[in-house]
């Protein structure tokens, strides 16, 4: 199966995907993970990808295909959990040209705009492992550093008026996919609101 979850910057996909691959057994490709990490290492693709996340504008399609593409060959038949990727129609019908007969299913973590810009404001995260804190609810470290001792930094991408693009990115840009997917009947809204376990029993619920 192909899961991908959709959602606004800071809906929680991150979150819910770790407990999804674990419970599910899947593989999990965040491409924006992959591509923090191309920035660190200062490749290619994360020299080009980087003006566009600093902007919080999306990088674009062709770069994003080529790296589903890869992916895609890599992991053949395995089951993939998709987070922060398909984010415009263009890279949904890019998918599905990849996809075969794969069963693919959507969870849309609903959330509105004023819970995201709150937790992206206080999200921080550890530069070496991204291990994510959110001291504002309670997931501190137990001192200054990480728990592997990495140094705890804000990203640049949750500063108040990145927060505000990407959220207008996502309304104007990432939001037609929901109508893309609703139409093919594959598309299962999950409430975003409560606690991260909270959200995970309705995400389970829609899966089963
Ligand atoms: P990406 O890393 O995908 O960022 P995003 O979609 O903006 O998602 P976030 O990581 O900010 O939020 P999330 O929904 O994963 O929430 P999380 O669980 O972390 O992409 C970054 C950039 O890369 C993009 O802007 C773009 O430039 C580029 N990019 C990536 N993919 C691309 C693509 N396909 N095409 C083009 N460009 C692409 O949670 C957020 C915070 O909230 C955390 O602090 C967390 O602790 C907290 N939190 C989570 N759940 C809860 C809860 N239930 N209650 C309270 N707090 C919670």
């Amino acid at each position: 199966m192909i899961l991908i979850l959709l959602g606004a910057p800071g809906a929680g996909k991150g979150t819910q995907a770790e407990r999804i691959k674990a419970h599910f057994d899947m593989q999990h490709l965040s491409t924006g993970d992959l591509l923090r990490a191309a920035v660190k290492e200062g490749s290619e693709l994360g020299k080009l990808a980087k003006d566009y996340m600093d902007g919080g504008k999306l990088v674009p399609d062709d770069v994003i295909l080529g790296i589903i593409n890869d992916y895609m060959k890599a992991n053949e038949g395995a089951g993939i959990l998709f987070d922060g990727f398909p984010r415009t129609v263009a890279q949904a019908e890019g998918l599905d040209g990849f996809l075969k007969d794969a069963e693919v299913k959507v969870v849309s973590l609903e959330i509105e705009d004023e819970v995201v810009i709150n937790r992206l404001s206080s999200r921080r995260s550890c530069r070496a492992c991204g291990r994510v804190y959110n001291p504002a609810l309670g997931i501190k470290p137990a001192g200054d550093a990480c728990e592997c001792g990495g140094e705890i930094y804000q990203r640049d991408d949750d500063r108040s008026e990145t927060i505000a693009n990407r959220l207008n990115i996502f309304h104007t840009q990432t939001e037609p996919i929901i109508e893309f997917y609703g139409a093919r009947k594959v598309l299962y809204k999950v409430n975003g609101n409560g606690a991260p376990d909270e959200i995970f029993k309705r995400v389970k619920e829609t899966l089963v």
